[in-house]
């Protein structure tokens, strides 16, 4: 049964809107809503792990670091990445069709700081290695090449989703944020 709903869905939307931008409801009254600060402070107390995104062009290597990385299914293989509508790197990603992300090691906060500048492109100082072409960041905890299959934006970000073709871990504790601060697991 499950089947029969994933073939009809995959028929009636696959082809149809993939990699197409659909925008979110916008008409929510504001004053029903909560305020910037006390939404940024509570989410604040949720603590995530820290990776980049990487993706390359003729003028390089850009990249940009991200909070939002989520695994969004297991068949097929996807994430999802949630980035600012501004971004140069959503520009760019759904411009190149691929992208690769990297869960950085706890002792890789200077990578993180350098990636949260906006167009940031990479350098040798960012330790660069490649995987299936694109360009990862070495001694990350975890690594992933994806092929950008939809972008959905709502509100000021956009849902970036990506079927994952390379998949790759190595021991060792990831970085966390929480409350604003880079964090280590112990
Ligand atoms: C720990 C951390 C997590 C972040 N997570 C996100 C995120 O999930 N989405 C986002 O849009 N920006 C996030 N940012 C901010 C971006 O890294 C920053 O805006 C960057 O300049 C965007 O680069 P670009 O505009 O060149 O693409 C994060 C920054 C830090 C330090």
């Amino acid at each position: 049964m499950a089947g029969d709903v994933n073939t009809f869905i995959e028929a009636a939307l696959g082809q149809h809107y993939a990699n197409l931008t659909v925008d979110g409801p916008s008409t929510l009254p504001q004053h029903d809503l909560v305020g910037e600060d006390a939404f940024r402070a509570a989410m604040a107390a949720l603590p995530t792990g820290v990776s980049v995104i990487t993706t390359s062009d003729g003028d390089g290597v850009w990249g940009m670091t991200v909070g939002s990385l989520t695994s969004l299914s297991l068949r097929p293989p996807l994430l999802l990445v949630c980035l600012h509508r501004g971004s140069t790197t959503l520009e760019l990603l759904a411009h190149q069709g691929r992208f690769a992300v990297s869960v950085l090691a706890q002792e890789q906060h200077d990578i993180a700081d350098a990636f949260a500048r906006a167009r940031t492109r990479a350098t040798a100082a960012n330790t660069l290695t490649r995987t299936n072409g694109l360009p990862v960041i070495a001694d990350a905890v975890a690594w992933f090449t994806c092929q950008h299959q939809h972008t959905y934006t709502s509100g000021d970000h956009a849902i970036v989703i990506g079927a994952v073709d390379h998949a790759e871990h190595r021991p060792g504790d990831p970085l966390v944020r929480h409350s604003s601060r880079y964090r280590c697991l112990q």
